[in-house]
């Protein structure tokens, strides 16, 4: 991870945070789990099994400003996607899921990291 990691650190937390409003008091959970994908990659999970992302906005919600939440500013997942895209050169996306929603952090290992 370049620098100390706190802006990846965030984008981890907003992915949790989306998690916790989308289950918002049915007792659903989120996962949270890390892999290595390949020698130089890993793969970080973030799922829930809430009801899932709103078909509305499926193919834009990392645009700024989408949100279906009432008082949401939409900006949580651009920034997080900025954030592991240009900061650290890696990918957010949402992956296929029947249930809940997933959205997986693939990011580049450093060189010279173990
Ligand atoms: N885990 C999830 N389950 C279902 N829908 C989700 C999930 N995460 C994101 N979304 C959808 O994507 C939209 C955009 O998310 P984003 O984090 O960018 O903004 P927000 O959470 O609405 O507002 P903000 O993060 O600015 O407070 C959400 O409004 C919601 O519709
Ligand atoms: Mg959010």
């Amino acid at each position: 991870v370049r620098g100390n990691g706190v802006l990846l650190e965030w984008a981890l937390e907003n992915l949790v945070k989306n998690g916790l409003d989308a289950l918002a008091g049915t007792g659903g959970s989120i996962r949270v789990s890390a892999q290595r994908e390949s020698e130089r990659r890993v793969a970080i999970q973030v799922e829930d099994d809430g009801p899932g992302v709103a078909p509305a906005v499926r193919t834009t919600l990392f645009d700024p400003g989408v949100t279906t939440k009432k008082g949401g500013w939409g900006v949580g997942l651009s920034l997080a996607r900025r954030i592991v895209e240009d900061v650290h050169h890696g990918r957010l996306s949402l992956a296929p899921s029947e249930k809940g929603a997933t959205f997986v952090v693939e990011l580049p290992i450093a060189d010279g990291a173990a």
